[in-house]
């Protein structure tokens, strides 16, 4: 019986709809397994911009510090602003990434059977698919100095700079090996070596780690022709590592893999330990879709499926995140679907009656 602490930010768009879900789902494992978890809920993005005049204050900022971990919605709307820009929504996001030294963005690609179907990809390929990219999270062209548009006498510029010390590298690789040894004990590294500074020394690193990890495959592969790999043969990976911006884009790609980009959970661990576990910030991979807010449309698996990373690698509570990954396996065999996983004649239900299958789920195990 543990008792813990989390922070809880919906933020923007769909954020909260969703939020509440993986909230009502959180209850329901503290209901089942006698956990006490206190929930935090602060404003973060443009909501927060709203109430508080930055997309995220500083006393917020200093609770997470204390907290065990963050729950987290997504940030945003259609705008493109500057991400440095206190106002800007995505600021918050930035910042805490970069504050909380969450420098391991971990998303786990495992297409529930039930949704072979609804991928464009053939099920022959889908079948069997159980993947992790270890994405490299604060820093890469995220972080790089100078970023900016210029105004020259020619006429307008911008720049933006990728910059990785050995350090950040190793860190990241270390930890992706340590995934990987508890896993399939395949490590695939991808850079882009034959163009990038950055990545030459990206594979220098991961050569050198690897010395100690004699017990898992390293392979490097160049993005590009990950990115093909990745749809041609998914089975093929186990853990992937990779920088920054390369990981960002792999993982839109990868999600396809599991049929919606609303299935797909992530979690950003920090350096710093809780009484538990790990540090982490957990969120979706989808954004705040601000097209369909407010509509009870969104799909809450991922924000669901996102707790039950929170409950493992943050709170240690191995049972109850299985609990949490099973009902929503359940509730998806039994044929429940969100719009956006709905095929053709299936009816779609809403955000929240989802939530309700889940929690009903995990309360009658
Ligand atoms: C993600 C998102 C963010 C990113 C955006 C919202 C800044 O796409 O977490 O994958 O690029 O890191
Ligand atoms: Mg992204």
């Amino acid at each position: 019986m543990g008792a813990f602490e989390i922070a809880v930010m919906g933020g923007d768009g769909i954020g909260p709809e969703v939020t509440a879900e993986a909230v009502r789902a959180l209850r329901a494992v503290g209901k089942r397994f006698g956990h006490t978890f206190t929930l935090h809920e602060r404003h973060v993005g443009q909501a927060a911009v709203d109430v508080e005049g930055a997309a995220i204050s500083e006393e917020t900022m200093a609770l997470c510090q204390r907290m065990d971990a963050v729950l987290f919605g997504a940030v945003g709307g259609t705008g493109v602003g500057d991400p440095h820009s206190r106002t800007e929504p995505m600021y918050s996001l930035f910042r805490l990434r970069k504050d909380l030294e969450l420098f391991a963005n971990v998303r786990p690609v495992r297409p529930l059977p039930a949704l072979l179907g609804s991928s464009t990809l053939k099920r022959a390929t889908l079948r069997g698919v159980d993947l992790l990219v270890v994405r490299e999270l604060t820093g890469g062209l995220y972080y790089g100095q100078p970023s900016e548009i210029r105004e020259e006498p020619t006429g307008l510029s911008a720049v933006d700079t990728m910059a990785y010390t050995e350090g950040e590298i190793e860190r990241i690789v270390r930890y992706a090996f340590e995934l990987a040894r508890d896993r399939r004990k395949q490590l695939t590294s991808v850079d882009k070596a034959n163009v990038l500074s950055c990545s030459r020394l990206w594979r220098r690193v991961a050569d050198r780690v690897h010395a100690d990890y004699p017990d898992v495959t390293l392979r490097h592969m160049l993005v590009d022709a990950c990115s093909m790999a990745l749809i041609r043969n998914p089975r093929e990976f186990d853990v992937v590592v990779t920088e920054n911006m390369f990981g960002d884009i792999l993982t839109d790609e990868a999600s396809m893999l599991t049929g919606s980009l609303g299935m797909l959970p992530s979690a950003s661990l920090g350096a710093r330990r809780t009484r538990h576990g790990q540090f982490g910030l957990f969120e979706p991979i989808h954004g705040s879709a601000p097209d369909i807010a407010g509509q009870g449309k969104a799909n809450p698996l991922a924000a669901i499926l996102t707790t039950a990373l929170l409950l493992r690698y943050s709170l240690g509570l191995k049972r109850a995140a299985s609990t949490v990954e099973r009902a929503v396996r359940q509730v998806v065999a039994a044929g429940r679907r969100t719009a956006d996983i709905a095929s053709p004649g299936e009816t779609a239900i809403s955000t929240r009656a989802m939530g309700d299958a889940v929690v009903a789920s995990i309360l009658s195990e």
